[in-house]
């Protein structure tokens, strides 16, 4: 923030703080004595009278040492606006103080692990513990607990692929994401609403859905010319792009008439972001081979 903005928080909360050590001098402005008196203030609850009397002496001084807590802590940490605080702590350098604990721990761990080839390291159950503990931590949000996926976000336990399912393939989308980009209306935006029906129509016929035969037929030249150059000329995908197969029957987004009209109307733009910023090489080859587990593929048999 800026350091008129700085000035005015910290003036407000230096307000605010001498305005809790003053309150308790508002409160008893009228009462000079602290003896306790009979005098009521008129509130009266089932027989239970209450008494105007000053709060007791401990309660009294309790109060005013969290006022002076408070500027101690203000003085020590961040608080003021852009006031630094004396010992210097920040939420991110706490962050990566425990961070750099963690890595210290379990690092060796991971690097032992990170000798081992991936399909090996699907096979060892040691490993895989560990593997499922980071899938937990930094996957599960978004692909599920068992790595089944939700719509828009791909079950991982189908080997079927978006994106490629090499060892190589899935250290990339982990490093660095993936970011489909399916445009409304493929390449042609002339594309009219019933135009797209029979794509879709096409669409169910090529995974054996209920259809009507003669609009996928109409469906069929059209889907050549708008669809192809990225799903490719037998709707089987292409994963240097991230097209999806339209022919397996898995969908990402739904295969129903209704969802894949919306895939075609308004388009789709999944995003796995990268994960390289939280998980260092090692733990990404760990993953890899967690991924390459869920899907069913592991040295001692496919
Ligand atoms: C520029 C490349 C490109 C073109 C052209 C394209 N698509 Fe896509 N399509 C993709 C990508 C990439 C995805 C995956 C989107 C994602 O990951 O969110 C996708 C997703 C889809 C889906 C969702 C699949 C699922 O599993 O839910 C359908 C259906 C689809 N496309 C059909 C078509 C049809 C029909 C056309 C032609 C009208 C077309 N696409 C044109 C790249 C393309
Ligand atoms: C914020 C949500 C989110 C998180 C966190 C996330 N993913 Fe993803 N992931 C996605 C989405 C969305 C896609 C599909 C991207 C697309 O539509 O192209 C995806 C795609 C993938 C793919 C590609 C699947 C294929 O068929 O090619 C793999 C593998 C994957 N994620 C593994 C992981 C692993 C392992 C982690 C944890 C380190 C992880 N993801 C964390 C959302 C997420």
């Amino acid at each position: 923030m800026s350091d008129f903005m700085s000035l005015i928080v910290a003036f407000l909360i230096l307000g605010v703080v001498l305005f809790c050590w003053w309150l308790p001098w508002i409160v008893r402005r009228n009462q000079p004595s602290d003896q306790p008196t009979d005098k009521s203030v008129g509130h009266n609850f089932d027989g239970i009278e209450e008494l105007d009397n000053p709060v007791p002496k401990w309660w009294y001084y309790g109060y005013l040492a969290t006022v002076v807590f408070s500027l101690g802590y203000l003085v020590l940490y961040p608080g003021l606006g852009n006031y630094p605080g004396l010992l210097g702590w920040t939420q991110v350098g706490q962050y990566e103080e425990e961070r750099a604990q963690a890595d210290e721990k379990y690092g060796v761990i991971f690097s032992a692990y990170a000798q081992q080839p991936v399909l090996q390291l699907a096979a060892d159950e040691d490993a895989m513990a560990a593997g499922q503990r980071l899938f937990a931590n930094n996957c599960a949000q978004c692909h599920g607990s068992a790595g089944r996926g939700f719509v828009g976000f791909p079950n991982l336990t189908d080997d079927n692929w978006q994106w490629g399912g090499s060892e190589q393939a899935i250290k990339h989308t982990l490093k660095h994401g993936r970011r489909g980009n399916m445009p409304a209306r493929g390449i042609n935006p002339n594309l009219t609403d019933p135009q797209l029906e029979d794509i879709t129509h096409y669409l169910l016929q090529l995974n054996n859905r209920e259809q009507d035969s003669d609009a996928a037929e109409q469906g069929q030249p059209l889907y050549v010319q708008a669809c192809a150059a990225c799903h490719g000329p037998q709707a089987t995908g292409n994963t240097a792009m991230g097209a999806p197969d339209l022919t397996d029957d898995i969908w990402l987004y739904g295969g129903s008439f209704d969802a894949i009209m919306v895939s075609l109307l308004e388009g789709r733009q999944g995003h796995m972001p990268g994960q390289q910023k939280f998980l260092s090489e090692d733990q990404i080859h760990l993953l890899t081979a967690y991924v390459l587990r869920l899907s069913g593929r592991h040295e001692n048999g496919e």
